[in-house]
C-alpha cells in the first residue's frame, strides 16, 4: 500500500502527478488557506506533508497527528516549523536550499534598485496622469553603483547579493552575520565584516537576508533605524517579523531614512496599514523566489524529499536529525 501524504497548498500539476505515482495523495489544488483545526483534520493518517511557509507545524499539530513522519517545506525558510518540537517527536523536516539562491539574490537587487531609484513611486505618478514636464529633481533617487551596500545575514542569498554588488556595481560591501565568513569567501564576495552598529551607520543600502528566529525578531526597530543615514534605503527579502513595520512606517513618513523595499511583512498577507500610505516604500507580495524555473525546482525538491524519505529512506535536504 502506498503511504498517504497531504499536499497542503496548490502545486504544479506535474509535481502532483509525480507525488501520485508514489503516494496516496490528498491535495489542496483549490489552494484554500486552512485553519489549524482543518490542517490537523486533514493530516490524520498521513505519513508526510508537502507544506509551504503558510502551514504552522507546532507541538499542538504534532501531538494531534501521531502518524506524521515528515514535513517537506517548499521554501528555504522554515520558521513555520517548530523544529525543536518536530525533533522531539521524531518528525523530519526538510526545506529547499540552493535551488532558489541566485533567483532570490536577483530579486533582492531588483528591489534595491527599484527602491533607490524610486521606480514604483514614479510609475504611480505617471499612471495617475501627473507627468506634465521634465524637471531637474523629479524622482531623484540615490546612487547604487559605487555606494556602500550593507548586508545583514550572510548565508547563500546574502553572498549572492554581495557578489552582485561588489562585482556588478562596484559597491563597497560590508556585512554582519552571526559568524564571520572565511577569508576566501569574503574575498569571493568582495565583502568586509563589520559590527551590526557599523553596518547600520555606514550602509547606503541595507539588505536583510537573515533567518527569522526569536533572536532576530524586530532586529530592525526604531533604535536601529535611528542609527541609519537619513539617505539610506532598507530592503527586506527575509521574513517580516525581522522588521518592526510600525516603526519603519513612521521612520519613512518622517524621512528618517529615504526609502524601503519590502517583500515580506509581519503577519503577511496582511500589511501594516501605515506602510500602504507612505509613498517612499516599494511593496511586493513575497515573490523573491518567484520565477517559473525556480518555483518548479523548489516544488521538485520538496517532492523529492518526500519520495526520498518515505519511499527510499533518505531525504535530500534534512533540517533535523532523523
Ligand atoms: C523561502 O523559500 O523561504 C521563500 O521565502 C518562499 O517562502
Amino acid at each position: 500500500m502506498k503511504p498517504s501524504i497531504l499536499v497542503a497548498r496548490a502545486v504544479f500539476p506535474e509535481t502532483l502527478a509525480k507525488l501520485q505515482q508514489h503516494f496516496d495523495v490528498q491535495a489542496n489544488q483549490d489552494d484554500v488557506l486552512w485553519t489549524k483545526p482543518q490542517l490537523i483534520e486533514r493530516l490524520q493518517g498521513k505519513a508526510g506533508a508537502f507544506t509551504t511557509g503558510s502551514e504552522r507545524i507546532d507541538a499542538e499539530v504534532l501531538a494531534a497527528c501521531p502518524g506524521l513522519k515528515l514535513c517537506a517545506n517548499m521554501a528555504v525558510g522554515f520558521n513555520n516549523f517548530d523544529l525543536a518540537a518536530m525533533t522531539a517527536r521524531g518528525v523530519l523536516a526538510t526545506n529547499t536550499p540552493d535551488v532558489l539562491t541566485e533567483t532570490t539574490a536577483d530579486f533582492g537587487f531588483a528591489l534595491l534598485m527599484a527602491t533607490a531609484r524610486r521606480i514604483t513611486e514614479s510609475e504611480h505618478f505617471l499612471r495617475a496622469g501627473k507627468w506634465d514636464r521634465w524637471r531637474f529633481d523629479m524622482f531623484a533617487g540615490s546612487e547604487v553603483h559605487g555606494s556602500t551596500l550593507g548586508i545583514l545575514g550572510m548565508g547563500r542569498i546574502g553572498q549572492g547579493i554581495a557578489k552582485r554588488g561588489a562585482h556588478g556595481f562596484g559597491m563597497k560591501v560590508i556585512y554582519h552575520n552571526r559568524s564571520r565568513l572565511s577569508p576566501e569567501l569574503e574575498r569571493a564576495c568582495g565583502a568586509a565584516y563589520v559590527s551590526k552598529e557599523d553596518l547600520l551607520r555606514q550602509a547606503d543600502h541595507l539588505v536583510l537576508v537573515l533567518p527569522y528566529t526569536p533572536q532576530s525578531h524586530h532586529a530592525i526597530g526604531a533604535a536601529e533605524i535611528a542609527l541609519m543615514k537619513p539617505t539610506a534605503t532598507l530592503v527586506n527579502i527575509a521574513r517580516g517579523g525581522i522588521v518592526d513595520d510600525a516603526a519603519l512606517a513612521q521612520a519613512l513618513r518622517e524621512r528618517r531614512i529615504a526609502a524601503a523595499g519590502l517583500d515580506v511583512f509581519e503577519g503577511e498577507p496582511k500589511v501594516h496599514p501605515d506602510l500602504l500610505t507612505v509613498p517612499n516604500v516599494v511593496l511586493t507580495p513575497h515573490i523573491a523566489s518567484a520565477t517559473v524555473q525556480t518555483r518548479r525546482a523548489m516544488a521538485e525538491l520538496a517532492a523529492d524529499n518526500l519520495i526520498g524519505f518515505l519511499v527510499n529512506g533518505k531525504p535530500l535536504t534534512p533540517l533535523n536529525p532523523e
